[in-house]
C-alpha cells in the first residue's frame, strides 16, 4: 500500500512512526516543505539502532530503508492509495494542500485530515469524489493512545469507510466512528474536562497544584492540566465555535478567553509552556477544593451520558471505553458513578449550572445514568 503524510511537525512524526513501524507492506511519502535530508537522515539512524539492538532483522531493514522518502513536491504523492494530513491547524493550508494532491492523486485515493477542530466538510469544499474523504483524528502521544476517531461524511462509500476502518486496526489502534456535529467528539470532551479544570482554577482560588493533588487517583497517568501543557496553549485555545456541540458552548467559551488572556499576559503558545508559567504566577491558598475529583467526575460522566443520549454511532460500552482511554481516567465511567453516586454528582452539576449558567453541567435525570452506568 502506498501512504501518502502531508506534514511533519508533532503529529506527523507520530503517526510516521505508527506506519513505519506497523504496516510492514507500506510505502511512505512524507510531504513536507522544511527539513526533507535531516528528517531522511533521523529515520536511517532510527533503523540503524534498531539493526544494532536486534530490533530488526537484516532483511527488515533493507526492507524499510526503501519504504520511506520525504519530498516537498505534491506530484509525489501521485501513486498513492491513501493520504493523511498533518499540516498545523488552518483550514486555508490544509485545503490547498488537499487541493494540490487531489490533482495529482487518482480519483480512489482515501484523504485523510488529522484536524482537531476544523469543520472537515468545510476543509474538503472543493475537492471532487468526497466519498474518499474523512477525519481521521489521532491523539498525541499517538503510540499511547488506544483509540482513533473516524470522522466520516455523508458521501463516503461503504467500502471506503471500511478501508479507512481497516488502516485504524491495521496500525494497532481501535477505531470509534463519528458524524456531524459529533466530529473529533472525543477532542471535545477532553476540551470540556480541560475548560472544567480552568473553571475550577478560577472559582475554588486554588493554584494548579492544590487541583493537582486532588485529581492525582483520578488521572493515573497526565491530570487536565499536564493534558493542556502537553498539548500547548496555541491549540487548546482555538476558536471554540469550532466545536459544534452547543450545550458545550459557554464553557468552552469561558476557558478560550481564559487561556486567551494568559497568553496575552506572556504564556508562551507551545507546548510544555503551560504549567511553568501558572505555577510562577498562582501560588498555593489553602482555599478548601476537596470537592474537585468529584467535581470533574461529574462533569465527564455528564457530558458521556448527554452524548450518548444525542449521538447514536456508537455501543455505549465502546464509547464509555475511550472516553476513559482518552481522558486518561484509572477507571470505567461506571465505577465512578456507583464510587460518588447520584446524589452527589447531581448536587454537584446542579451547584455549577446555577453558578455558571453553562450548559455543560445540565443533567438528565437519574434514570438515564442508570441506563448506561448501572
Ligand atoms: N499537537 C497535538 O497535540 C495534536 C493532537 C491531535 C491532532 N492535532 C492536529 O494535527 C495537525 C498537525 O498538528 P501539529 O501539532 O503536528 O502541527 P505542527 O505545527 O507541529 O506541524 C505541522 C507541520 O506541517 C508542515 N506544513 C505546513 N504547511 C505544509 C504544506 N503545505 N505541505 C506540507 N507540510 C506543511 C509544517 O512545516 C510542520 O512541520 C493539526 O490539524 C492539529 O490540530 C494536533
Amino acid at each position: 500500500m502506498n501512504i501518502g503524510l502531508i506534514g511533519y511537525g508533532k503529529m506527523g512524526r507520530d503517526i510516521f512512526a505508527l506506519l513505519f513501524d506497523k504496516l510492514a507492506d507500506a510505502d511512505i511519502t512524507v510531504l513536507e516543505i522544511y527539513g526533507a535530508e535531516e528528517n531522511t537522515a533521523a529515520v536511517i539512524k532510527t533503523l540503524d539502532k534498531g539493526l544494532r539492538r536486534k530490533k530488526l532483522t537484516q532483511e527488515q531493514y533493507d526492507r524499510k530503508l526503501g519504504a520511506f522518502r520525504f519530498t516537498d513536491k505534491a506530484e509525489d504523492l501521485k501513486d498513492c492509495d491513501l493520504v493523511i494530513e498533518a499540516i498545523f491547524e488552518d483550514i486555508g493550508v490544509k485545503r490547498s494542500a488537499f487541493s494540490r494532491v487531489a490533482d495529482v492523486v487518482s480519483d480512489k485515493c482515501l484523504l485523510l485530515t488529522n484536524t482537531s477542530s476544523l469543520s472537515i466538510p468545510e476543509i474538503f469544499e472543493n475537492i471532487p469524489h468526497k466519498e474518499r474523504c474523512f477525519g481521521l483524528h489521532f491523539f498525541y502521544p499517538v503510540k499511547l493512545s488506544g483509540f482513533t476517531e473516524l470522522n466520516i461524511l455523508p458521501e463516503n462509500t461503504a467500502e471506503n469507510i471500511e478501508t479507512a476502518l481497516r488502516l485504524v486496526s491495521d496500525c494497532g489502534k481501535k477505531p470509534i466512528v463519528f458524524t456531524g456535529k459529533y466530529h473529533i467528539y472525543l477532542n471535545q470532551i477532553l476540551s470540556c474536562m480541560v475548560a472544567h479544570a480552568i473553571y475550577l482554577l478560577d472559582t475554588l482560588d486554588v493554584s494548579v497544584s492544590e487541583l493537582q493533588a486532588q485529581f492525582s487517583e483520578l488521572y493515573p497517568v497526565a491530570d487536565a492540566f499536564e493534558v493542556l501543557d502537553s498539548i500547548g496553549l496555541g491549540l487548546m485555545s482555538g476558536d471554540p465555535d469550532n466545536f459544534r456541540i452547543s450545550r458545550n458552548e459557554g464553557l468552552l467559551r469561558y476557558s478560550c478567553d481564559k487561556m486567551n488572556k494568559w497568553i496575552a499576559e506572556g504564556c508562551p503558545k507551545e507546548p510544555g509552556s503551560f504549567l511553568g508559567f501558572i505555577g510562577e504566577r498562582i501560588s498555593d491558598t489553602g482555599n478548601n477544593c476537596d470537592n474537585a475529583a468529584l467535581s470533574m467526575t461529574a462533569l465527564i460522566l455528564n457530558e458521556t451520558v448527554n452524548a450518548l443520549e444525542d449521538s447514536t454511532e456508537n455501543s455505549p460500552e465502546l464509547l464509555c471505553e475511550a472516553v476513559q482511554d482518552t481522558l486518561g481516567i484509572a477507571e470505567s465511567p461506571a465505577h465512578y458513578y456507583n464510587k460518588y453516586g447520584a446524589e452527589a454528582l447531581f448536587a454537584e452539576l446542579d451547584r455549577l449550572s446555577a453558578v455558571s449558567g453553562f450548559g455543560s453541567y445540565q443533567h438528565k435525570e437519574k434514570a438515564v445514568w442508570d441506563k448506561y452506568f448501572l
